[in-house]
């Protein structure tokens, strides 16, 4: 059954004249009466928003649903609050735009809690754009958890499209896992913040209208003082399936080293590709290596290629856990770790788990202290075995070769991200030569054995 889409004109309504900056404190801005609108509303999505032939406007989005529960802030406000988008006040800039940190408090905005704030601005000249942009609001306005970054306001003005969220003290999980002069993250750490982005993930997959992140990646997992993580960045999150559809065809999007080879090869879009994502992310936890590295040869290159033979060979699994734990963590721990990667990264995707049973997996792996076991043994686990360890969860997760519905009319399009260089970024950007060598890989003889072993 396809769910009715509703025109933005319908879910447009007038917060009785209060400005949005009303009197009342931050946690209730969304007032009662706004409780029940989005209650009897289905969650938006960004089609029910883009109406070509009636463009939304500035003023239609802060008179929505949406827009009500965001402060509205004006590029004057954002240049205060950045200290004139000074660089001193940059924390690091993505393929959308520079982002700053800046302070915000009720002298601003009546009822906004005072506290610190990064501010993305997008680059006019940049990749991204207005699509992103309002994927953000209308995600993550509507969505709320505690391991999704908060969204506090935008600004729209003339050509500037701009983003205020909570601030979260430690930046990226990239900056954090990937840092050269730092103390490497505590085992102990890398399970905490593995646990809470799955968290994250789960809740998109669990809504009632399933979304797929489709950008799950080390920089866009941030973390808290506390190094609570949360995901952000919905620039390319996607509905996901509704009714009997199993799952979307989109114009494959993401960053390369980590999309799932499914949607690769041909644009098949499921939850499971968030969770191919997710191994990979937890595969970095565990080895302290980038996704992607040019320094490794071949098809070395993608982390996944040159750890599946160590996963899968309990000798060489010193090779694989990163050397700057030195040999501080569980060896139980780390087996299951390793196993739970091994799984999320199944190259079909019906062996891979869902999100919850990720979840589950890595709340059993929490309370493992961090010591000091030297090698380890490691068992990789047979399609059986995980079967009853993973017990099977939403219809969403389950997938059926059909095709739901046609994004754009386009297929076996790559689009890879495109970052700016900083020094402790990473960079991904689009490269058709090492597309075209990850498909052949897909495609080689080495390839179809290990598809034969996932079984
Ligand atoms: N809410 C935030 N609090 C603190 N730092 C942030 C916040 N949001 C972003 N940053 C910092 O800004 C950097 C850039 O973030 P952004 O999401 O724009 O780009 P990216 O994730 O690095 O790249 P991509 O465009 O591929 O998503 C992050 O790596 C992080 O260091
Ligand atoms: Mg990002």
């Amino acid at each position: 059954m396809t769910m009715k889409k509703i025109a933005w004109k319908s879910v447009i309504f007038t917060c009785s004249n209060k400005s949005k900056s009303s009197s009342l404190p931050e946690s209730d801005i969304i007032d009662k009466q706004v409780v029940k609108q989005l209650a009897s509303f289905q969650r938006l999505s960004l089609s029910d928003l883009s109406n070509p032939s009636s463009p939304l406007s500035a003023d239609d989005l802060s008179n929505s649903v949406i827009g009500s529960k965001l402060h509205v802030f004006t590029l004057a406000e954002l240049r205060i609050v950045t200290a004139n988008f000074s660089r001193s006040n940059m924390l690091g800039e993505g393929g959308f735009g520079p982002v700053y940190k800046g302070f915000v408090d009720d002298k601003m905005k009546p009822g906004l809690k005072a506290q610190p704030v990064a501010v993305k601005a997008l680059d006019l000249d940049g990749l991204q754009g207005h699509k992103e942009w309002m994927a953000e609001i209308i995600f993550l306005g509507q969505l709320r958890h505690p391991h999704l970054v908060k969204l506090i306001g935008y600004c729209w003005e003339d050509e500037h499209r701009l983003l205020v969220y909570e601030y979260m003290a430690r930046g990226s999980l990239e900056n954090q896992l990937f840092k050269r002069y730092s103390a490497a993250l505590p085992w102990s750490t890398r399970m905490k913040i593995a646990l809470g982005a799955a968290k994250g993930l789960a809740f998109l997959h669990e809504e009632d209208k399933p979304v797929i992140y489709r950008d799950f990646k080390t920089s866009n997992i941030l973390l808290d003082a506390d190094y609570t993580a949360k995901l952000s960045d919905f620039g390319l999150a996607k509905d996901g399936p509704e009714g009997e559809e199993t799952h979307v065809i989109t114009r494959v999007m993401g960053t390369q080293g980590y999309a799932a080879p499914e949607y690769v090869m041909t644009g098949h879009l499921t939850t499971m590709s968030d969770v191919y994502s997710f191994g990979v992310v937890l595969l970095e936890l565990l080895t302290g290596k980038r996704a992607m590295d040019n320094t490794r040869s071949g098809r070395e290159q993608s982390l996944v290629e040159w750890a599946r033979p160590l996963m899968k060979d309990p000798r060489k699994l010193e090779r694989l856990i990163d050397p700057r734990l030195e040999g501080q963590f569980s060896s139980t721990g780390a087996q299951k770790a390793v196993a739970l990667a091994y799984k999320c990264l199944s190259h079909h995707p019906k062996p891979r788990p869902s999100m919850s049973e990720v979840v589950k997996a890595l709340e059993s792996l929490q309370d493992f202290q961090d010591s000091f076991v030297g090698p380890f043994v490691y068992v990789v686990p047979n399609e059986n075995d995980s079967k009853e360890n993973f017990a099977k969860g939403k219809e969403v997760t389950r997938i059926k070769e059909k095709d739901s519905s046609e994004e754009n009319g386009q297929r076996n399009h790559v689009s890879w991200r495109h970052r700016v260089k900083l020094p402790m970024s990473m960079i991904t950007y689009s490269d058709s030569g090492l597309y075209k060598k990850f498909v052949h890989s897909l495609n080689s003889p080495n390839h179809h054995k290990e598809k034969g072993r996932d079984k």
